[in-house]
């Protein structure tokens, strides 16, 4: 509890290296993780090697702690190795299609999390990198995935170099509804945002972008409309192309 209720995401990270064995150890925890049917549809893949961090670097737009961290791991949704299985005992696979990428999907995400607070129970710092899902075409070159696996997130893990203040939340009463789902009134968006927009990092962020509210420095900026419509076009050839389409 002390480390899930104390954690920040870590941007920037020492030297020093993380044992294999250690890394062994958060991805056992890891995959402890609930896993629909017990299937495991899902990969992880870690990259250690410097060159093969400088090519997955731009495909994470540069981000610096793709080759600054000492490990980085992409999950991937796989239902390649479970169907090769199927194949090859006498059972028919019928997961060329778009809930089973969800089911996988869910499996990788899971998983993720699973390993990202093991890491961090370890005093270990880690960066989602959100990257994944927008350049998956490239990361399924790079990476050589076959079809049937989708990259869906990566985290960078090292040990922390810096001790940033952990970023706001909104009320928990924002987020949890009892019994039902009871829709927003103007009301509650202004009182559960309110501590959110009068941070002062808020103000900063509104005042660079030359915005008029927090909110449009989101619409307009950090995730415009353009963008998420231009990788949504690219996600669902992914999919197409890795075979989750109803083919
Ligand atoms: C799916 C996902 C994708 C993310 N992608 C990025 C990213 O590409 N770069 C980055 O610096 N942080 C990324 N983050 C980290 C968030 O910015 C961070 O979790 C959020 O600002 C809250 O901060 P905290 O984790 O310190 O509480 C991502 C987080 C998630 C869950």
């Amino acid at each position: 509890m002390e480390s899930l209720l104390n954690r920040r995401t870590i941007r920037k990270y020492s030297g020093k290296e993380i044992s294999e064995d250690l890394l062994e150890e958060i991805l056992e925890a890891g995959c402890r993780s609930s896993t629909t049917g017990n299937m495991q549809v899902y990969s992880i893949i870690v990259t250690r090697d410097a060159e093969m961090k400088k090519a997955l670097s731009p495909l994470h737009f540069n981000q610096k702690m793709v080759t600054e961290a000492p490990v980085m791991l992409t999950f991937c949704a796989d239902f390649n190795r479970f169907s090769k299985w199927c194949r090859m005992r006498n059972a028919d696979p019928g997961y060329d299609n778009f809930l089973s990428f969800v089911t996988a999907a869910i499996d990788a995400v899971i998983v993720a999390q699973t390993v990202a607070v093991a890491a961090e129970s370890k005093g270990i710092g880690i960066c989602y990198l959100g990257t994944t899902t927008y350049m998956a075409h490239k990361f399924i070159e790079v990476l050589k995935l076959p079809k049937g696996v989708v990259p869906m997130t990566a985290i960078t893990m090292g040990w922390p170099s810096e001790s940033p203040e952990q970023a706001d939340r909104l009320p928990l009463e924002a987020v949890v509804h009892k019994e039902n789902y009871h829709n927003y009134t103007e009301e509650n968006i202004n009182r559960f945002y309110a501590g959110k927009e009068r941070r002062e990092d808020s103000k900063q962020f509104i005042a660079e972008n030359g915005k008029q509210t927090l909110a449009q420095v989101f619409t307009d900026i950090r995730y415009k409309k353009a963008d998420n419509v231009f990788f949504s076009n690219t996600f669902l050839q992914v999919l197409k192309d890795q075979g989750f389409m109803n083919q």
